[in-house]
């Protein structure tokens, strides 16, 4: 298709999933059906996303890397000591002290390794997530061929990163799944479609827009490609996807009917984020800190243990509101499916 952003023959793209999702197997899957994948450089060190790099070249497949832009400073030391001892009780099953637990609030995510990797190995397309990367990192990128987008979440944001002179944006609704890429993780969450806010930005900007949140199927693709999107990203529909490496709990969750609903939560991490409403949310929601990414520190090594132990109800669960249509089974039918109708 003709998208200004990348090439791909379907106007459908895997959106990256940092904590395991988007592997190489799920982004090579994605393109051998027609569409443009992500990998998730969030979380991981720069030779593990490099490792991810050299297989997809390896296998001459395009695709695009998404980046954490640096978010710290965030929570002082006296409101991390207060969630750190009311989340004593959650480690305690796993011989967790989260009550002792150190402060990591200056963390950036390996994010000048990183960048140094991508213009090094430069690939098609570099996403920004969680803010605005400085113009000398858009310029540097842009320089060696690769095309920046910046993820927002508000008109607002959108006129900045056209102001910074990036290539698109990936437009996200409050129906996304896993956390909000918005600039300004304090400001409250209103619910906005994703339509509407793709038919707001194209109008305000004339930037190619990659449409994310909620999508569950078919008719969600075409009404976002009829607001003004040149591509659909789909998250969640593919989490319990072949291909996709999240946690087997996470997997299972989304298809347990007992869960019946999503909402945004700061209780894991500390910044806005959907997913399936669980007995930790339940518990926390109301007192959780405003403060990544201190608190995804501090709850990280709870997360990871639940999950190994097979309680979803200590593990972030994320999803966007299409989750119930997430089914099994390879990733390339998966977007077959979605492409139905075009
Ligand atoms: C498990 C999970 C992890 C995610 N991780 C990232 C990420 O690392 N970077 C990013 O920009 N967006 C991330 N997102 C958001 C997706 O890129 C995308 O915006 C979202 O999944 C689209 O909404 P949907 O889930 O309703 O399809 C994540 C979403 C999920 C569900």
């Amino acid at each position: 298709m003709g998208s200004p952003v990348f090439e791909a023959e379907l106007p459908i793209v895997a959106a990256p999933m940092s904590g395991g999702a988007s592997c190489p197997a799920l982004v090579s899957a994605a393109a051998g059906a027609g569409a443009f994948g992500f990998l998730a450089a969030g979380y991981k060190s720069a030779d593990a996303i490099a490792a991810e790099m050299a297989q997809l070249r390896a296998a001459g497949t395009s695709y695009g890397v998404n980046v954490f832009v640096p978010t710290t400073g965030q929570i002082g030391e006296e409101d991390f000591r207060r969630y750190a001892e009311e989340l004593a009780g959650e480690g305690l099953p796993y011989g967790l002290d989260l009550a002792h637990a150190p402060r990591r609030d200056d963390e950036d995510d390996h994010w000048q390794a990183k960048i140094d990797l991508l213009l090094e190995n430069p690939v098609p397309v570099v996403s920004f997530t969680f803010g605005l990367p400085a113009a000398e990192v858009v310029v540097a990128l842009r320089g060696r061929g690769t095309r920046v987008l910046v993820t927002v979440t508000t008109v607002a944001e959108a006129l900045l990163a056209d102001q910074l002179g990036c290539d698109g944006l990936v437009v996200q609704g409050s129906a996304a799944g896993g956390h909000s890429g918005t600039f300004d993780p304090r400001r409250p969450m209103p619910r906005v479609s994703t339509e509407a806010l793709v038919a707001e930005v194209v109008a305000a900007t004339g930037l190619p827009v990659l449409a994310a949140g909620g999508v569950g199927g078919p008719a969600e693709v075409r009404a976002l490609l009829a607001a003004g999107a040149d591509a659909v990203a789909v998250g969640t529909l593919l989490l319990r996807s072949d291909e996709s490496a999240t946690t087997q709990v996470h997997k299972d969750a989304l298809a347990d009917p007992a869960r019946t609903e999503t909402v945004l939560t700061r209780a894991f991490t500390g910044r806005p984020a959907r997913g399936l409403r669980n007995g930790f949310i339940d518990r926390h929601e109301t007192t959780a800190p405003h403060g990544y990414p201190a608190i995804h520190y501090l709850t990280r090594e709870l997360r990871t243990a639940a999950a190994a132990a097979g309680h979803p109800d200590r593990v972030h669960l994320w999803a966007g509101t299409g989750y119930r249509a997430a089914r099994t089974g390879p990733a390339a039918e998966i977007v077959s499916e979605l492409a139905s109708g075009l």
